[in-house]
């Protein structure tokens, strides 16, 4: 199923802007996602995280052609690189993935990123739902979930590899049908 259109790149918010990644931001990605309170509650993040992790993500994300994944830079406008925000394909939707740097938690950056990515999926493919998950020890996320509107349909134990153990979460859903601001 299409996703993404280039065309709608980049994501312009009142104070962010979420963009393609580029070698040049290897740095920043890297002083984020190399911080364990980012990565602990992510299934996907390695800790430690080696050395050339950001260039390889970065490059991989370049080359990936799959329409339904999208990877972008957080960037404050005309400032820092915060985080990342984005979907991956999951159980035949798509599922929000989003990691703000610790020094910039707590000021709605997750909520502003994540409430822009589920705009750009309505907008630009034919997804009518959006998945999202989150560790309960994670209430932040949850919270950043719960805010965009997302219906949580349940909690289960997961395993989760690259944490090492079985971590309780939580699922949610977010219809189409739910948006009454697109
Ligand atoms: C989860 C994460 C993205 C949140 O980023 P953020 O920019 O601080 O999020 P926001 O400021 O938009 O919203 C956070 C919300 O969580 C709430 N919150 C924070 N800590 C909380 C806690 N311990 N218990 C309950 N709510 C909490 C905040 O009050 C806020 O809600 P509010 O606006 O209603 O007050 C960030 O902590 C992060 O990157 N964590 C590591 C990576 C990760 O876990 N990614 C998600 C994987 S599912």
């Amino acid at each position: 199923m299409p996703a993404s259109m280039p065309a709608s790149l980049p994501i312009q918010t009142e104070r962010l802007i979420l963009r393609r990644p580029e070698m040049a931001d290897a740095p920043a990605l890297h002083h984020i996602a190399s911080d364990e309170r980012v990565a602990s509650t992510t299934a996907s993040i390695p800790h430690p995280y080696p050395d050339d992790g950001a260039q390889e993500f970065i490059a991989a994300i370049r080359d990936n052609t799959d329409r339904d994944q999208l990877n972008l830079v957080i960037q404050i406008k005309g400032s820092d690189v915060i985080g990342m925000a984005g979907f991956r394909p999951h159980e035949g939707h798509v599922e929000l993935a989003y990691m703000i740097g610790h020094a910039h938690w707590g000021h709605g950056y997750a909520t502003e990123a994540a409430h822009a990515i589920v705009r750009h999926v309505f907008a630009n493919s034919l997804h009518d739902v959006i998945l999202a998950r989150a560790m309960t020890r994670n209430p932040a996320s949850e919270a950043v979930i719960r805010k965009l509107g997302f219906r949580q349909t349940g909690v289960a134990d997961v395993d989760v590899p690259m944490r090492g153990g079985v971590f309780t979460s939580s699922f949610w859903r977010l219809e189409r049908a739910d948006r009454h601001d697109g």
